[in-house]
């Protein structure tokens, strides 16, 4: 039974069939309509989302299929002391494929182990958010038309930010990928990622406080939210949280053909004067994660034998 837990489940090949499938759907969505039907997806999300939830939805939806699920763990049997694995189990006597978001890292990992049918990590805690990645990938491929010799700034909650993590790992096996890691002191990336995937393949990043000094270099910059529900004190939280704003006159000196990436929700990272300049990539992210998402399902439900 596939998976996608960590974007690293799938190889730099299957991406582009993803990509190439998604970019299918974009242009002759007809043809997709009927592929799902009769099929249900469970999203299972202990977490808030608006994004993912209804990404997944609509996806399902526009595959032909049903949606089942729960959009907080109070509502569901987790509140009465639940394991996951049991839930993992229960769902999969109802549904064809789960897409999950847990606060703690590892729960999805944990679901699969359990689920007779494929399970999508929707976000784990502050480790991974593959799909979230997939909608990085098509945006990218769509803007700059490669994967390759790009140099990415992440800015922001490094830490915390799964959907960083997840990037990193993504674009680190394309040739010429440079990193810049732009973020406070406290915000920094984890050593785990630095040792697991930048230094283990030698891929070249620098790391500075300094948004304005590292963009004339940039290809894509991907702002972050701090994300105040991984903070231990509120008091951290309220110091940091307005570290990096992005302004139009930070953009004095960034390249003409920028893209501007964020996973959103945006809280005050990007000033919305910025919504209306070309280089802002983030709402298309949007819908290009449903996109990303309907390719996911069928590739899913297509290697279970379900469709
Ligand atoms: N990008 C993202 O995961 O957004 P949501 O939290 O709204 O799902």
């Amino acid at each position: 039974m596939r998976h996608l837990i960590d974007i690293m489940d799938f190889s730099t090949e299957e991406l582009q069939q993803l990509v190439d499938t998604a970019n299918d759907i974009i242009t002759q969505p007809a043809k997709y309509s009927e592929l799902c039907r009769g099929k249900k997806l469970a999203t299972l999300f202990f977490e808030p989302s608006t994004r993912t939830r209804l990404s997944f939805e609509a996806a399902m939806y526009e595959l032909g299929g049903n949606v089942i699920g729960f959009s907080e763990a109070n509502s569901s049997s987790a509140a009465k002391g639940e394991s996951v694995a049991d839930t993992a189990k229960t769902i999969s006597c109802y549904a064809d494929i789960i897409a999950m978001r847990h606060p703690k890292e590892g729960a999805p990992l944990v679901a699969s182990a359990n689920a007779t049918i494929p399970v999508i990590n929707a976000g784990d805690g502050g480790h991974n958010h593959p799909t979230q990645t997939l909608a990085d990938l098509l945006t990218i491929y769509r803007e700059k038309g490669r994967f390759d010799h790009l140099t990415i700034g992440l800015c922001g909650d490094l830490k915390f930010g799964r959907t960083v993590h997840s990037l990193i790992a993504a674009m680190s096996r394309y040739e010429g990928v440079k990193f810049v890691l732009i973020s406070p002191e406290e915000l920094k990336l984890p050593s785990y990622v630095k040792k697991e995937v930048l230094k283990a393949r030698n891929i070249p990043y620098t790391q500075t406080t300094d948004l304005e000094a590292a963009m004339p270099e940039l290809d894509i910059l991907y702002m972050t939210r701090v994300q105040r529900e991984r903070f231990f004190n509120e008091e951290d939280y309220l110091r940091l949280k307005d570290s990096y704003i992005l302004t139009m006159d930070k953009l004095a000196n960034a390249k003409r053909d920028l893209a501007i990436l964020h996973p959103l929700p945006r809280v005050n990272e990007i000033s919305v004067a910025i919504d209306a300049d070309p280089r802002a990539c983030y709402f298309k992210q949007v819908l290009n994660g449903k996109y990303m998402r309907m390719a996911l399902i069928l590739k899913l439900l297509k290697e279970a034998g379900t469709i």
